[in-house]
């Protein structure tokens, strides 16, 4: 029998070297400065299948490949150009396994500019997930807020990241659905926050007061902060956090200083934009995650392979339309926001 190609590519890379002990861990007992040396020029490889969805449009099942870089984060974005090389090895790797279309998880998205310098150039479809995650996102947020008996509308929310792909997305809809008192958007580039900010201000009301920051300690004045930054950095810290705030946490690497899990008992701290996936999809290895569930980027790649996957879609940073469009989508598919968690746990319900 004809073997039959996978239909869709999902790229990552390590967060670190301990992710890659745990897949080799016969590595461990080399020294890391050559372990790291290796890494950067071994070529990507399969990390493991993934079971797809079932498409609405033919009813065949579209598996998938999860391709990995072997760079770890810190690599990635020391040397972006050599880490967008990595990426179009990645690419072309999957055209040849026979994919239609390429997903770009965790820094994969950045370094090729949010999927930008890929587009027509290898043969396949590229989506970057981020319209999926944004969806995710809103739902999280307000899901998380409700839990903390948080009230939106009433509280200063803080977006770090907020010019990025997802970061501005998240923004738009906060500003648009008027869920804040006051929105602060915090980046590293002045420029990028002054043109955000132009935007902000045609959607949302006159009244609705909005505050741009490269100072990312500013979060002190937040009751809640969305993290959506491309930094390996942990650049949320417990010391500049408001009492009892809600961080929604959306980076991989995580931004998020593990010491605030024992530091500050008053903080919620909300593993974010993880979908629930229907019955027996998935990775077929542990990529970290609870079994049934996945990083909404990954979930947007194998819902475009079940419905579209012979165009691009979420390209750069993502349009409101196509949040609606593929959220639309995600419920067909009978996916979901995955039960909240924190640092890995179920958050209980009774949480305050
Ligand atoms: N959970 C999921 O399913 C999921 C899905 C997709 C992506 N992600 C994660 O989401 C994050 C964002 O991805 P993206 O594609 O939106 O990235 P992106 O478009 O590259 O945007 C990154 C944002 O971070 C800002 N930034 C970078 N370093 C910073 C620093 N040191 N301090 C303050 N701001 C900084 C950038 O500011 P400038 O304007 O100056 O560049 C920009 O606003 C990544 O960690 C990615 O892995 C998660």
């Amino acid at each position: 029998m004809e073997k039959k190609s996978p239909e869709f590519a999902f790229l990552v890379h390590p967060r670190n070297l301990d992710d890659v002990y745990r897949r080799f861990p016969v590595l461990k007992f080399f020294p890391r400065i050559i372990v790291r040396y290796v890494l950067r020029h071994f070529r990507p490889i399969v990390l493991t299948k993934v079971t797809g969805l079932v498409s609405k449009k033919d009813g065949l099942r579209k598996d998938g490949l999860i391709i990995t870089l072997t760079n770890i984060a810190e690599d990635m974005l020391a040397d972006r150009k050599f880490a967008s090389k990595k990426v179009v090895q990645a690419v072309k790797f999957a055209k040849k396994k026979g994919v239609k279309i390429v997903g770009l998880g965790a820094l994969t998205s950045p370094v090729v500019g949010g999927g930008k310098d890929l587009i027509g150039k290898y043969g396949v479809a590229v989506t970057n997930g981020n319209a999926l995650t944004a969806a995710m996102t809103m739902d999280g947020i307000k899901r998380s807020a409700q839990l903390k008996k948080i009230l939106m509308n009433e509280s200063t929310v803080a977006v770090v990241g907020a010019t990025g792909s997802i970061g501005e997305a998240v923004s738009l809809f906060l500003a648009k659905e008027d869920m804040a008192k006051e929105l602060i958007i915090i980046g590293r580039t002045p420029e990028h926050l002054d043109t955000l900010l132009l935007k902000l201000k045609k959607i949302s009301n006159s009244n609705f007061r909005i505050t741009i920051s490269t100072d990312v300690s500013i979060i002190k004045k937040a009751d809640v902060v969305i993290v959506a930054t491309s930094s390996r950095d942990a650049l949320i810290k417990e010391h500049d956090l408001k009492k009892n705030a809600l961080i929604y946490d959306i980076t991989q690497p995580q931004n998020v200083s593990i010491s605030i899990k024992d530091k500050r008992k008053d903080i919620l701290v909300v593993d974010g934009a993880i979908v629930q996936l229907p019955d027996n999809a998935g990775p077929r290895f542990n990529i970290g995650l609870p079994y049934g569930t996945t990083f909404a980027c990954l979930a947007e790649t194998m819902i475009l392979a079940a419905e579209d996957p012979q165009n691009n879609f979420s390209i750069g940073k993502v349009k409101l339309e196509q949040i609606t469009h593929i959220a639309r989508l995600a419920e067909t598919y009978d996916l979901k926001l995955a039960p909240l968690r924190s640092w890995g746990d179920i958050i209980p319900t009774s949480t305050t």
